[in-house]
């Protein structure tokens, strides 16, 4: 049975168009800054690498960047911007490798495309392993948006210029902390659908996933400029290194 979640190719096609009408190219640039930060002149190891939109500007600034996916076809638009970043397909929530790594990170929420906690503490768990003694793991995601549903469902619109149109109908399933939504997509006469289901997590939860497989907080910011983290935060961006003994 195909996986309707799955970066496919059709997904693939449009992920640059998409990922830049929403403004996510043109932050990426900050994104790498803070990540070159963290990185502290050491390796960095991206989980659901993607068409390298964070990968290839961190590689830009000198960080020896390498990447897994579990999408051919995103790994194919990779190899097409650079052959300076390996990057392999596989599994974000059971790997492991030999490397050491000074940052592995995971942004853009993809962390909660693993949408179970036992998928998502898994994660954790190999990428704890994956770090030399000094590193760090950054994870970005989103503070859950369940403001605004009505019986267990929600559509809003996300984006809109003269062209193009996001519509997303979500439903949630508190049970499973699942968000299971339709991005619709209008764009002259067509319509895509793209599908996502993610499984949300509140910081705190977050620190206690991290906390049991020997990682602690380190620092936290709601934006990649280090903005601070408040009430009024869309998301943010948790930084955890090795539990100190
Ligand atoms: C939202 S995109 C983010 C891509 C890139 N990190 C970025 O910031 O633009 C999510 C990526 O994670 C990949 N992905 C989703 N679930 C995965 C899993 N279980 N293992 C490996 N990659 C996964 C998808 O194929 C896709 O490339």
């Amino acid at each position: 049975m195909s996986d309707i979640f799955a970066y496919d190719e059709s997904r693939a096609s449009t992920y640059e168009k998409f990922t830049s009408l929403l403004g996510k190219v043109a932050e990426a640039d900050e994104t790498a800054a803070l990540l070159e930060q963290l990185s502290r002149g050491g390796g960095a190891l991206e989980l659901g690498i993607g068409n390298g939109r964070v990968a290839v500007p961190l590689s830009e600034r000198g960080v020896r960047v390498e990447g897994i996916d579990n999408s051919e076809s995103m790994l194919k638009l990779l190899a097409k911007r650079t052959d300076v970043i390996k990057a392999w397909k596989g599994d974000i929530s059971d790997f492991s490798s030999e490397q050491r790594y000074d940052l592995v990170y995971c942004v853009y929420g993809t962390f909660t495309l693993l949408s179970t906690r036992e998928e998502q503490i898994a994660c954790l768990r190999s990428a704890a392993e994956a770090l030399t003694e000094k590193g760090v793991v950054v994870i970005e995601v989103r503070v859950p948006p369940l403001d605004g549903f009505v019986g267990g469902q929600k559509t809003t619109t996300m984006y809109v210029d003269h062209e193009n149109t996001f519509v997303n109908a979500v439903l949630h399933d508190p049970v499973n902390q699942n968000l299971t939504s339709t991005i619709l997509w209008f764009s002259g006469t067509s319509v895509r659908r793209l599908p996502q289901r993610v499984r949300y997590v509140y910081h705190q939860e977050l620190d206690t996933m991290a906390e049991c497989v020997g990682l602690e907080l380190a620092e936290r910011w709601g934006d990649w400029a280090r903005g601070a983290f408040t009430n009024e935060s869309k998301g943010h961006i948790s930084v955890y290194r090795r539990t100190s003994l």
